[in-house]
């Protein structure tokens, strides 16, 4: 067809002049960059805040962040070996998983399968939960070892990615769903006899040997190839990490009379952070977020983050200039999907801030196709500048815990291990990140751009699947040792 060459090549770079646009448009714009900007020194003073946080956590008084210990006692040296499954519920899919650690250091197999997390399962009924958990199980077993009946039990690291408090590696109550899952009956509650009660009802062959979170999967999963690794993070569908502490740094283990030096792995459930609102700056539409959350009040730092609100921030902005400000965007058009609230998921600023169009016509696409509505190029420009204020405050935001972590430890340089779509798949978090952990920490300027920082933060190895087995491995190990210390069940780890 003659005149239809191909697409101009991608050309744009970040925010465009806005010399077009008309000024009661500018004025929103400079509104939200004002509202969503963190400035160094917000950061700075964040980031005291939170080490504050983080060992009020650890005191015996306990604090707003759980801090909550894990009973994983050591990092991997890379000699695990062994076979393992891995149940993996994260938020929004389920994921089994057979681990094998082979005997060449640091390596090993894995098969999976992926089963989509049924939506209405996360505001059900307990039972609901674990029978389909309990099936995914039993249809994964019955494919790749054949007749249950015929089987021993199978050492499994479940990977329950809520907030869980845990006097043993092999139990979990329940502190309270994160993530917008609402299932009444669990909270407050040790989820593990809930889980192997659906799994002996069905027969299937598993022994539970560690229930971890996510983000302790992703430490160890991380250590397990890379010694430099002391911190795992999960910047995904929520928002939190873990590190190794000692246990004389735990005033709240203290009454078990562990050796001070021992290591523990601190799961922080960060998330909670500054959930007093003393030193985050909400805004209008953060507080929106809040307020018609299933949990009000909790997750203050997770929700300015994690990917499940990214989407739902930039929607409610959208609305409110719609409905409420003098400019009054897509003025005369239908709004109707757009007001339908967590429509629009973190992918789809992902997509806005990755079109490379100095038009931006592939966000007038989105738009289009998504959502019925058709902006014009001043409205692009706003919706552009949003979503980069909406991505850039979840990554400078982010490094705060980050930069809190390594001054509480005294890392001066180290790495960090992070998982989840957000800093896996969103357009230049892991830039904005690493910026701001420069302003943060004070980082002289590179001499060559190519030199690495002295804290990195990369993309981590499988935390829910390598980890969890891992951590089931070096808890059968030290079992064998003797180390009985968090162990509720030993006959499972015989
Ligand atoms: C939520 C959960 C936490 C998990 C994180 C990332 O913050 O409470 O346990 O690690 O999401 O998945």
């Amino acid at each position: 067809m003659v005149g239809l060459g191909p697409k101009p090549p991608p050309s744009r770079k970040g925010t465009g002049s806005f010399v077009d646009v008309p000024k009661d448009l500018l004025k929103e714009i400079k509104r939200l960059e004002k509202l969503f900007t963190v400035d160094t020194a917000k950061l700075k003073q964040i980031t005291d805040h939170f080490v504050n946080e983080l060992e009020k956590g650890l005191s015996k008084e306990g604090g707003t962040i759980p801090m909550n210990p894990t009973w994983v006692m050591s990092f991997p040296t890379g000699h695990e070996t062994g076979t393992f499954l891995a149940l993996d519920m994260g938020g929004t899919n389920l994921r089994v998983c057979q681990i094998t650690l082979t005997e060449q250091k640091s390596e090993f197999d894995i098969i999976q399968s992926k089963y989509r997390m049924p939506e209405e399962l996360k505001t059900g009924v307990a039972e609901d939960l674990w029978e389909y958990i309990a099936e995914c199980l039993l249809q994964f077993i019955q494919t790749h070892h054949g007749d249950v009946s015929k089987l021993d039990k199978i050492p499994l690291g479940f990977t329950f990615s809520y907030p869980a408090t845990q006097n043993y590696i092999d139990e979990g109550i329940l502190q309270r769903w994160t993530k917008g899952f609402d299932i009444d009956g669990v909270e407050g509650r040790n989820v593990v006899p809930m889980f192997e009660k659906a799994l002996q009802e069905r027969g299937v062959p598993i022994k539970l040997t560690a229930l971890i979170n996510d983000t302790t999967g992703t430490l160890i999963a991380s250590a397990y190839t890379d010694t430099k690794m002391k911190i795992g993070c999960i910047f995904g569908t929520g928002c939190n990490a873990a590190y190794m502490e000692d246990c004389g740094s735990i005033p709240k283990l203290e009454h078990l009379n562990l050796p001070p030096d021992t290591p523990m792995a601190i799961n922080c459930e960060w998330g909670a952070f500054d959930n007093e609102h003393k030193v985050l700056l909400r805004t209008p539409y953060d507080e929106l977020i809040d307020n018609d959350s299933p949990r009000p009040g909790q997750q203050a730092f997770e929700k300015m983050i994690a990917g499940l609100y990214l989407g739902e921030i930039f929607r409610l902005i959208m609305v409110d200039l719609h409905d409420n400000r003098d400019v009054n965007i897509f003025a005369g058009q239908d709004i109707g999907k757009l007001r339908r609230p967590y429509t629009l998921d973190s992918s789809f600023l992902s997509a806005i801030e990755d079109d490379p169009f100095e038009n931006l016509s592939e966000t007038r696409e989105l738009f289009q196709n998504q959502l019925g509505i058709d902006p014009n190029s001043s409205e692009l420009e706003l919706i552009r500048r949003a979503a980069e204020l909406i991505g850039t405050r979840a990554a400078r935001l982010s490094a705060c815990g980050v930069a809190a972590i390594s001054k509480k430890k005294g890392y001066k340089e180290c790495h960090v291990g992070a998982d989840g779509s957000v800093f896996n798949k969103y357009p230049h978090f892991k830039k904005r990140g690493a910026a701001a952990l420069r302003e943060i920490l004070d980082w002289p300027a590179k001499a060559d751009p190519d030199d690495d920082d002295p804290i990195e933060i990369l993309a981590a190895e499988d935390g829910s699947g390598v980890g969890a087995a891992l951590i089931a491995a070096l808890t059968l190990e030290r079992v064998k040792k003797g180390n009985m210390h968090g162990i509720l069940h030993p006959k499972n780890f015989q």
